[in-house]
Formats: C-alpha cells, sequence, structure tokens
C-alpha cells in the first residue's frame, strides 16, 4: 500500500511534470483511488508506480481517470431538475441570450438534460452551454453525445419525474448498444477543457451548474473555487451544486439566497 509520504510524491510529479495540481483534493479518498490504481495495474514497488508516472506521458490519462471520480447520469436528482424547469429557467426566459456554465460536466449527461429543458421551454436556440471538465477523454465522449442504450429506461423514468411531458425516446435513436441524441441538442454546447484549481473564469453566467465536484475537494479548494464562481455569475444569476455541497460555510454566501432545498442559490448582490 502507499504511504503518505508517496502520496505527496506523486502528487508533486503530477503537478511539476503534468500541470495538474490535486494538493487540495480530499486527502483520504484521494488516498484511496491512488491505491486502488497502483493495485489494479499490479505495480510491484512503488518505486515503479512512479517512473511509469514520470516517464510514460500516456499513462497520464490512465491516472486522471483513476484519481477522479466521472459517475453522473441524465437528470440525476430529478427534484432538481424539476425546480429548473418551474423557476429558474423561466426566470431567464426574458434574457436576450442565456449563458450557462457546467463545470465539471464529465461525460456530458448533465449538459444534455438541460439542452432537452431549454428546448422545451422554447429556449436553447437563444442559449449557450459552455461544458467544461479537466479530464480531456470524458469531454470526447461527451462530444458525442452517445450514451448506453441500458441506461434509457432510468433516464426516461428521471426525466418523466422531473417534469418531463414528452416522449423521451423521441430525442435519441438507438445504435446496437449505444443511444445517439439528436444534433440539434448538441447545437448550442461548446465542450472545453477548464482545470478549476488552476484556470480562470472566462465568461459571465446567468446559471452556473457544478454538481459533485467540490465533495472532492477539501475545504480550502471549495472556497477558491466557490469564489471564481462568485466572480462568473451576473445580477441575478443562479448557482447550483450536487445534494452533498453547500455554500452555506463560505464568505460569498451573504451575496446569495437559496431557493429551495434542491441546492440552488441566486444572486442577490
Ligand atoms: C462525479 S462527476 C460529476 C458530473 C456531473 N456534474 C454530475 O453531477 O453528474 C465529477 C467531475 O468533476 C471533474 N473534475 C474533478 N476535478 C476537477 C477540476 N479540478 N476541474 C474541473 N473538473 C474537475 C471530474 O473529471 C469529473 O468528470
Amino acid at each position: 500500500m502507499i504511504e503518505e509520504d508517496e502520496v505527496d510524491l506523486v502528487l508533486n510529479d503530477l503537478f511539476e511534470l503534468y500541470g495538474y495540481d490535486f494538493t487540495n483534493y480530499a486527502r483520504a479518498s484521494l488516498k484511496r483511488r491512488i491505491n486502488r490504481l497502483f493495485l489494479l495495474d499490479k505495480f510491484p514497488s512503488f518505486a515503479e508506480f512512479r517512473y511509469r508516472l514520470k516517464s510514460d506521458a500516456d499513462y497520464i490519462k490512465r491516472v486522471i481517470e483513476g484519481l477522479t471520480v466521472t459517475v453522473t447520469e441524465m437528470f440525476r436528482d430529478p427534484l432538481f431538475y424539476k425546480i429548473l424547469r418551474a423557476e429558474v429557467i423561466p426566470s431567464l426566459a426574458s434574457k436576450p441570450f442565456i449563458r450557462i456554465w457546467h463545470a465539471g460536466c464529465s461525460t456530458g449527461e448533465e449538459v444534455f438534460s438541460m439542452a432537452i429543458l431549454l428546448k422545451e421551454a422554447g429556449l436553447l436556440h437563444k442559449s449557450l452551454l459552455y461544458a467544461t471538465d479537466l479530464n480531456p477523454e470524458v469531454l470526447e465522449k461527451a462530444r458525442k453525445g452517445i450514451f448506453p442504450i441500458v441506461q434509457m429506461k432510468q433516464y426516461s423514468e428521471n426525466y418523466i419525474e422531473s417534469g418531463g411531458k414528452n416522449d423521451f425516446s423521441a430525442y435519441y435513436t438507438a445504435q446496437y448498444s449505444q443511444a445517439k441524441f439528436v444534433e440539434t441538442l448538441a447545437e448550442r454546447m461548446i465542450f472545453s477543457t477548464h482545470n478549476l484549481v488552476s484556470d480562470r473564469s472566462f465568461n459571465e453566467f446567468d446559471l452556473i451548474l457544478c454538481r459533485n465536484v467540490l465533495i472532492y475537494f477539501d475545504k480550502y479548494l471549495q472556497e477558491r473555487v466557490l469564489n471564481l464562481f462568485n466572480e462568473s455569475i451576473g445580477t441575478l444569476g443562479y448557482l447550483a451544486l450536487g445534494s452533498k455541497e453547500t455554500l452555506n460555510f463560505s464568505a460569498i454566501k451573504p451575496n446569495y439566497k437559496q431557493i429551495n432545498k434542491e441546492k440552488i442559490w441566486r444572486r442577490i448582490s
């Protein structure tokens, strides 16, 4: 098993050689994931693991995949999407242009869910959905808008629970074991790598979703990222976090009002 000081060496290598800074990720789960990778790839010693890390630039893809959690789904937490439908999206409708940022979008299921909501509200044509992640591999999948067909039953149930009234299967075509989502949904999406640890704000947004990402960061990094969002949200804009995340302990809290228990805050000052 990898020891605490060895974890520091790995983190140092990742930063020095590849520019990925995992120093302020929640330590216990990060250590668990490094150990998991070490065991899965059957390294005989820590020295060999480190040598591979330093000498094989391709192996870094596997390391990033191993250190991050990319689990996602469409209409994840349907009640959250119900509030988006009923309260958030209608309040954006009068804007000439709607900018949304999905930070930590993983393989794109969240972005496609949002595109469906906007389409149904008649607002997709005047929206731009920026979808970012630090991991270029997940973005590659997201761009394709192709998800496993076995998930569609669950996604369809989530969609209905979120208040969806259409036939969910009209949004994709089945291709063997895959479901390819209709091209029109992706027309207003921009996918790009962006690292919440090291990259800056790149626009002003009406709605930022960063769901199930902050839980992997320590308190210091959570606060930094919340400040980045604070700089990036326009007047009366919204911030949406995951079900186990909050901005209640942050210095930015006085600027926001939580609109309901589904972890959506609105900027009030
Ligand atoms: C559990 S997924 C959440 C996906 C989606 N937001 C959802 O709630 O279903 C977390 C994502 O955050 C990304 N992530 C982790 N650290 C990041 C960072 N520093 N900058 C940007 N994305 C990051 C991971 O690559 C992963 O795709």
